[in-house]
Formats: structure tokens, sequence, C-alpha cells
């Protein structure tokens, strides 16, 4: 079985029946969806809601109904995938663009597990990945000349559409810019100043919000939890 397969397994063992779950996007989410609908059919009863437009499509396939984010509070679990996650569950969510809502859910939410493949670990983030903010269309010049004055060294790249003729558009018609760090400036500091930016409306950095992160490797399945401060 593959690894993302074998994390998605494991947990789905976290939750539990009756319960509002939370799901964001990816592979290893799509294995979950496959999985859930599985023990749906035995008798699990659940309300779904999804930050994702590909996640929440899967789930109608396979018979779920779906709730709007809007009309939930509170989560009892959200599970999701991320690019990256170092030993204190601090996690990289740029690649899908869609941080605003998986952050919302990951706020909501009891238990918030990232689940991935051991590719994903990593003792400190590297620079494969940049951070990415979601920005208002207005204030395309306005941030990065602050994130500018912030960081000298970062290189800040406003996210196309490959797909069609000029920008990407988040799903709340705002804009995307990617944040390429030569060195990783300090986390605990860096999503509140970047954050305090008038115009932004959320980084994909996840700082201080996971509980746990499910993560199979070639020797067995690693459930790293978060320390109690
Ligand atoms: C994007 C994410 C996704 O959750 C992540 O990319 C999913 O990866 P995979 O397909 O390996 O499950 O955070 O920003």
């Amino acid at each position: 079985m593959d690894l993302k397969k074998e994390a998605a397994q494991k947990a789905v063992t976290f939750i539990n029946d009756n319960t509002t779950v939370g799901l964001g996007a990816g592979s290893t989410i799509a294995h979950i969806v496959n999985f859930l609908s599985e023990e749906v059919k035995k008798g699990l009863t659940l309300k779904m809601v999804s930050a994702s437009f590909n996640t929440h499509q899967l789930l109608l396939q396979k018979g779920f109904t779906v709730q709007s984010i809007a009309d939930v509070a509170k989560l009892d679990i959200y599970l999701d995938g991320c690019d990256q996650v170092d030993e204190n569950l601090i996690a990289l969510k740029s690649g899908g663009g869609i941080h605003t809502r998986e952050k919302l859910l990951a706020s909501m939410a009891k238990q918030f597990i990232l689940v991935g493949d051991e590719a994903k670990y990593v003792q400190q983030f590297d620079t494969t990945y940049p951070m990415v903010i979601e920005l208002l269309p207005e204030a395309i010049r306005y941030v990065p000349a602050n994130i500018q004055q912030l960081f000298p060294d970062v290189k800040t790249v406003l996210r196309m559409s490959d797909k069609k003729e000029g920008v990407a558009v988040t799903d709340n018609g705002n804009y995307l810019m990617d944040l390429w760090f030569p060195v990783w400036p300090n986390l605990q500091q860096l999503n509140n100043l970047i954050k305090g930016i008038t115009g932004v409306v959320e980084t994909s950095l996840f700082y201080n919000l996971a509980h746990k992160a499910i993560i199979a490797g070639k020797d067995g399945i690693n459930i790293i939890e978060k320390i109690p401060a």
C-alpha cells in the first residue's frame, strides 16, 4: 500500500460516530474520503465540511451531504495534508492556495490532525516551498512593498494562473503572492508580522494550530503529538 494511503487509513481511526468532520485538500485526503465512505456503508454517521472544491466534489460523488463552511462554528476533527511539517507541528500549506479556508476549519476544530507520508516530515523547513499569502487585489503593490521593508531579502511573486491568461484568483476572489525566503526567519514572529500588514487576508504558515501529525513511513506509522505548553 502506498504511504499516503496508510496514513489516511490510520487517520480514519480517529473519527468517531455522530461527529462533524472537516477535510482539507490533496491526494491523502482523497484516500480518507474513500475509507470513510466504506465506514458510512457500515453505519458510521458524519456531518462533513471541506475547505477544498475538489474534496467537496469527491464527497458528493461518494454520497456524502456536505455542509457549507458558513454554517459551521465548531468541528470535532479537521484532517488535512501539508507541504511540510516540522517536529513542533508547525506546517506549511502553500501548494493549494486555499490556506485561508483551511486555516478557518483548522481553527474551528477540537482536534486538528495533519496526515501525510514521511516526505512531508522535516526537522526544519527547507526552501522547497514558499510561504504564500492571500491578499486583496487592491493591495497588490502596497503589501509587497511593506513585506520588503520587513524582510529585504525576500522575493515576492504574484501567483499566475496556468489555465488562463492572468492572475490566479482564490475562491474568495483574492490574489495569491508567494514569498520566497532565502533563509526562513523566526517562524513564531513571521505569521503575525505578515498578517499585520493591511490587505493580507491570511498566510499559509500554520503556527501552533495542529494537535497531531500522522506520518506514514517505510518503518511504520509515527504519531507526533503536540507537547503541552
Ligand atoms: C496544499 C496542501 C495539501 O494538503 C497538500 O499539498 C496535500 O498533499 P498530498 O497530495 O501529498 O496529500 O497543504 O497546500
